[in-house]
């Protein structure tokens, strides 16, 4: 039965018509832009929003972790010989870390919050309990003695108290101490003289329930690329601790949440008050995380490194020219004086040298690198681990009997791994959406590969409408003959 040929017609016609919209719509990227601006329209800061709750209460757990490094070899150490340390960890906390006081400015630009973290520990993630001991540097005694270190006068009277009382450079406190504070013998002595001093010592020493000051954000509404950006930190929008314009600039978001539509050759900036400083992450692989699709980006090696690499770091070098090489910032300032230096852990991507120095250390990619996982569509963090040292700055001081042959040295004191994993509910939108974008954008090339196959069925219909009259004229001078 031959078919109408108005029938085989229109169906080339509407092959044509599909490919022609389907590569056009390819061309044209209408399927994956409507995709980005719906997400850019709901990643704000702006109440009801699934954005501003993950901001206001981030569902995922957050884990910090501490390493401590326990020091093997002090009577050595004070002759003059390399300190050997023994990892010991982790002893792992969870974070409460909601958004709080949180006033929306008049115009739906900017938002002020303040954002407190609490600790619990958990002892089953955890080496051991918080009651375990550990022998490092004596911390407030090395920053008194530096505070004194050119004043021979009260450095031979507080030397004189210190090996009264027997305090020495080391010191042994149990891992709740050394963390969340001590009342320490020397800084009790010294409060007789200067009342203002606090006699309490800790390395979070009153973080616990307390937050980092007072933040202004930016909500996105005016442009994604805005989305939770810092725009003030304690009513400053720039910092005065370190030497150049540039260092000092409070730069991208917290690090806890960053915009929608993250592209590979993007360079994502946060600030870290425990840093005490802004640095930025650069694109380094795809990742599948939970089964979904992101990319990691990690700081690269030039935002920590030397002036040869990297001469935009001359501002980190503090107090201004003392420069101490790659890897590792002087924070002294923003804690208090204390002669506290911030490294990556195990140094990792610092000077050789620091590594030498002390013996134990082991720098590896894998378990020292700070790296975050985003999901580019929508930005949120899929997994992310921030990774620091807190070293030491250990040094000979003639003037101090306890630390007139100590070599001088950055010795570790204990690492942090603060990270977090997506979780299942989060992860499961995120995939409903993944699956959503795979559909919407392969809708063009369904139509262009639909208009194939009705071109296919168009062209065999030709040829079979051909074929009986064909066949038929060909066949029959066989038949004649
Ligand atoms: C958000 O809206 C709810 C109810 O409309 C209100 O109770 C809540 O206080 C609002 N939150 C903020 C931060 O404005
Ligand atoms: C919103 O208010 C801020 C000050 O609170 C102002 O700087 C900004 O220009 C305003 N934006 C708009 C779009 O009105
Ligand atoms: C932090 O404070 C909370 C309550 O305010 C308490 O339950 C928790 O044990 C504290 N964590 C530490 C490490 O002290
Ligand atoms: C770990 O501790 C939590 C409570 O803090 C408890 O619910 C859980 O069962 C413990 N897990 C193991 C493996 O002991
Ligand atoms: C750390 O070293 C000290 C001194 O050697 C020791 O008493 C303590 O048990 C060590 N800590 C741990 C957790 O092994
Ligand atoms: C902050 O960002 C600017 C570029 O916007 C850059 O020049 C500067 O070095 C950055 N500062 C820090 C500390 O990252
Ligand atoms: C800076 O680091 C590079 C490579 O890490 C090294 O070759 C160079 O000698 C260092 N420069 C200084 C001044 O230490
Ligand atoms: C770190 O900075 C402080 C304050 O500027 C300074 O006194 C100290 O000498 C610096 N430490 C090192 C090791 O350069």
């Amino acid at each position: 039965m031959p078919l109408k040929p108005c029938f085989i017609y229109s169906i080339g016609a509407s092959s044509l018509l599909m490919l022609i919209i389907g590569i056009a719509l390819v061309l044209s990227n209408v399927f994956p832009n409507l995709m980005q601006s719906l997400v850019k329209t709901e990643v704000v800061l702006r109440n009801g929003t699934d954005a501003f709750e993950a901001w206001l209460d981030p569902p995922a757990p957050v884990y910090m972790q501490f390493y401590f490094f326990n020091l093997t070899n002090p009577e050595e150490v004070l002759k003059g010989e390399r300190p050997a340390v023994m990892e010991i960890g982790p002893y792992t906390y969870r974070e409460h870390r909601p958004m709080e006081e949180v006033v929306f400015g008049s115009n739906g630009t900017r938002v002020a919050a303040v954002n407190p973290k609490t600790y619990f520990f958990e002892r089953n993630m955890s080496r051991g309990p918080e009651s375990d001991l550990i022998r490092t540097v004596n911390i407030p005694a090395m920053t008194v003695m530096e505070r004194f270190k050119d004043n021979k006068v009260a450095a031979n009277l507080i030397s004189a108290y210190m090996l009264s009382q027997e305090i020495g450079l080391f010191t042994t406190h149990t891992v709740g101490e050394l963390l969340w504070g001590y009342e320490d013998g020397l800084l009790k002595a010294l409060k007789v003289v200067d009342p203002n001093l606090d006699d309490n010592f800790g390395l979070f020493y009153k973080n616990n329930g307390s937050d980092d000051g007072e933040y202004l954000f930016f909500t996105g509404q005016q442009n994604y690329k805005d989305f939770a950006r810092v725009d003030t930190w304690n009513g400053k929008s720039s910092l005065d601790w370190w030497t150049s314009d540039e260092c000092n600039m409070i730069n991208g978001t917290n690090g806890a949440s960053f915009h929608p539509i993250i592209s590979k050759n993007e360079v994502l900036y946060m600030f870290s008050s425990d840093l005490c400083r802004s640095l930025y992450a650069v694109y380094t692989d795809d990742v599948i995380v939970k089964g979904i699709p992101g990319y990691r980006f990690a700081p690269p090696f030039e935002v920590f490194a030397n002036l040869t690499v990297n001469p935009a770091n001359t501002g980190f070098c503090v107090p201004a020219g003392n420069c101490l090489g790659s890897g590792l910032l002087n924070v002294s300032m923003c804690k208090q004086g204390a002669p506290i230096i911030m490294s990556s852990p195990h140094f990792y991507q610092a000077d050789e040298k620091f590594v030498k120095d002390v013996f134990g250390m082991r720098p590896k990619k894998e378990e020292h690198q700070t790296a975050i996982d985003i999901n580019p569509l929508t930005g949120i963090i899929l997994q992310a681990a921030k990774r620091l040292q807190i070293n030491v700055y250990v040094e000979k001081i003639p003037d101090f009997r306890q630390a007139e042959n100590v070599p001088t040295v950055i010795l570790p004191v204990v690492y942090l791994n603060e990270s977090v994993l997506i979780d299942d509910a989060s992860a499961k939108k995120l995939q409903v959406i993944a699956v959503q974008k795979n559909v919407v954008e392969n809708i063009p090339f369904m139509l262009i590969g639909v208009g194939i196959i009705l071109g296919g069925i168009f062209m065999f219909l030709m040829c079979r409408q051909k074929l009986p009259e064909s066949s038929a004229a060909e066949r029959q001078p066989l038949l004649s003959s």
